[in-house]
């Protein structure tokens, strides 16, 4: 087991969840201290309640567990923060200086901060989006986003804190319910499905956004985490990709298994958010630095869920 000891803030997310778990198994569960605003329930190892705002409390927790890695989950998503666009920036961004300042006055040996496919707006290429392409976001998640990928670039290059980042796409698992964000519509549909009840979509039938199953999520972010610096040519985010789908095609692949599964159309201010995205994603970048490979397509991924589900709903 190796011997660092992270700290998770925003561990009780959707992803934040997952991850402390996956984390505790690499690194011991007393090597992993999971954070967030509210107590976190089912711990198998240390956790606290913790601001992100806070950085006097951040630091004394550092201090506390002698951390020499954080992951800054904590974020207000795209959909809830176009609902207060000041209070999403001021919680995104605060909460991302204080982490960059604490790990550069401390010297901490590493920092995870994701970003998202958020960052692109309507003026990007709409398939397979580059690497380096033109960042014009249409959300205030979205430019917190950019603007904390050029922190973290700018934290790397002038300061030598070894920040890594992923533009993680939308984000689908059956551990943990999502947060406020514009793809969630892709989890709850599950949810419905396996319940047996009619689901109505937020988004139109033809909406394309790319995507990625929780455990194909995790392992990414574990291999870049542990991937040598010197492989690393990318110190804004990675663009990472799983797969593509529309809503129609997720509910056909449903019915493949459901066949009686119901799905209407009702798009709302969500329509526009996704509108500004990529449908899918050139992720050749991780591909060549650290070997990143995805495990799960739409199939797959809608059998493992709907496997699951029947579990937690049995
Ligand atoms: P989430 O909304 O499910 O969880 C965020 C967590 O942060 C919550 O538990 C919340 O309580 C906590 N939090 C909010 N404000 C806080 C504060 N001031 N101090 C401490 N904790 C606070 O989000 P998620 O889906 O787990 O996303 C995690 C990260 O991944 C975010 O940075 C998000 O932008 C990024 N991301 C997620 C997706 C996705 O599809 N889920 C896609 C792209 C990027
Ligand atoms: N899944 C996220 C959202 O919809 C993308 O960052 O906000």
């Amino acid at each position: 087991m190796k011997q660092d000891n992270i700290l998770l803030i925003g561990a009780g997310g959707q992803i934040g969840a997952v991850l402390t778990e996956a984390l505790r198994t690499v690194y011991g569960a007393d090597h992993v201290i999971a954070t967030d605003l509210k107590p976190l329930e089912n711990q198998s190892g240390p956790s606290e309640i913790l601001d992100a705002l806070d950085g006097a409390a951040m630091e004394a927790m550092v201090k506390k567990w002698r951390i020499n890695q954080i992951y800054h989950l904590a974020a207000i998503l795209s959909a809830t923060g176009e609902k207060d666009p000041m209070w999403a920036w001021n919680i995104n961004m605060t909460s991302l200086f204080n982490v960059l300042e604490i790990a550069r006055q401390r010297s901490l040996n590493k920092v995870y901060y994701p970003s998202s496919i958020a960052v692109f707006g309507r003026e990007a290429a709409h398939q397979n989006t580059p690497q380096y392409e033109v960042l014009i976001p249409e959300t205030v998640y979205g430019i917190s986003k950019v603007a904390g990928e050029n922190w973290a670039n700018y934290y790397y290059r002038r300061y030598g804190v070894d920040v890594r980042s992923l533009r993680y796409p939308g984000i689908i698992g059956h551990q943990s319910m999502p947060g406020g964000g514009t793809t969630d519509y892709a989890v709850d549909i599950y949810h419905y499905a396996v319940q047996h009840k009619p689901f109505e979509c937020f988004l139109r039938a033809d909406t394309a956004l790319p995507m990625l199953y929780m455990a194909d999520a995790i392992r990414g972010t574990i291999e870049l985490m542990e991937a040598p610096t010197n492989r690393l040519s990318v110190r804004t985010s990675y663009n990472l990709a799983g797969m593509t789908f529309t809503p129609d095609e997720i509910a056909a692949s449903i019915r493949k298994h459901k066949p009686d599964f119901k799905i209407s159309y009702k798009p709302d201010f969500r329509q526009a958010i996704a509108d500004s995205w990529p449908a899918s994603i050139d992720d050749s970048a991780a591909r060549h630095d650290w070997g990143w490979k995805p495990d799960y397509d739409l199939d797959a991924m809608t059998k493992d869920m709907l496997e699951h589900l029947a579990e937690k709903y049995a």
